[in-house]
């Protein structure tokens, strides 16, 4: 039985490149692959995977909601995210969960030791990806989580679904991307960064110098954005990590195996030599 990664477009995902390595490295007997799908062939895909002709999938933009209404049950992070990455069949069931948010926030506890207890956040962005990350920095009790996004009114909808919870979610004008000097971590969730020319501008006075920037674009291996934080002396991480620990996370669902770090640096020296 074989695993996919679904989305549309799927071209540039590096998710096969991971979970084949591993694969081998575990000698399983299967194959992962990407597919490119349009909405309506969803209902199939789950089928198959009822069927136990598909070990099971990944989801991807812009299917992780579409999804939704196929899934029997799904896991709390996928509850409190409303959102599916992982999907597999559990005691006959179509089972959903989402390892997205665990990802970004292990691959900045385990490269950079950053602790997100009591710290604030500035967060750039109110997509899926954006509901994944905050769901789990209130886990690990951010204190404060200001958010910015193009459009006001999705910003909103994201401070609503999260609201009265232990982090206070505080919504920022798009026209004031100048996160404050008490902010740990500026995190861009958006995609915007992954063609070229695309800068997203934020206004870096009065940062202290160990704030972290976070971009979850992993294509560019460095946005513009990146590059100037670097340049400034910032730390800095891109979302190659984030990819490898979800799915190394995914992976451990679907076969019960934990990865080691070596298996966790070996599938990211694979990936950076496919730039
Ligand atoms: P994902 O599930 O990967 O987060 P998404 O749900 O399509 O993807 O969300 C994309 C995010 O990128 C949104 O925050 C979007 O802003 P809008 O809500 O205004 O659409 C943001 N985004 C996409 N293109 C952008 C651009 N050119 N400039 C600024 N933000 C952009």
């Amino acid at each position: 039985m074989k695993l996919y990664v679904i989305g549309k477009p799927i071209k540039h995902s590096l998710s096969p490149i991971i979970h084949n390595f591993w694969i081998d490295r575990y000698n399983l007997k299967t194959k992962y692959e990407k597919k490119e799908i349009a909405k309506s062939q969803l209902a199939t895909i789950i089928k198959q995977i009822k069927k136990k002709e598909i070990k099971g999938i990944n989801v991807t933009l812009p299917y992780k909601r579409e999804i939704l209404p196929l899934i029997d049950n799904m896991s709390n992070s996928a509850k409190d995210c409303d959102a599916v990455n992982t999907v597999f069949l559990k005691k006959n069931k179509i089972y959903g969960d989402n390892t997205d948010g665990k990802g970004f926030v292990k691959s900045c506890e385990k490269n950079l030791k950053f602790n997100f207890g009591g710290t604030k956040i500035f967060l750039v962005g109110a997509g899926g990806s954006s509901y994944g990350i905050i769901s789990e920095l209130i886990k690990k009790k951010t204190k404060e989580i200001f958010i910015s996004n193009r459009t006001e009114e999705n910003v909103l909808k994201l401070v609503n679904h999260f609201k009265n919870r232990t982090t206070s979610l505080v919504p920022i004008n798009w026209s004031n991307l100048k996160p404050n000097s008490d902010v740990s971590m500026v995190i861009n969730t958006t995609s915007f960064g992954m063609k070229k020319g695309e800068f997203l501008e934020i206004n870096l006075d009065g940062l202290k110098s160990s704030t972290v920037f976070a971009d979850i674009i992993y294509k560019p291996k460095e946005t513009e954005m990146l590059k100037k934080c670097k340049k400034k002396g910032f730390r800095t991480i891109n979302g190659l990590d984030m990819l490898i620990y979800q799915a190394a996370i995914s992976f451990n669902l679907w076969f019960d195996i934990s990865l080691t770090k070596k298996d966790i640096k070996d599938a990211k020296e694979i990936c950076e030599r496919s730039y």
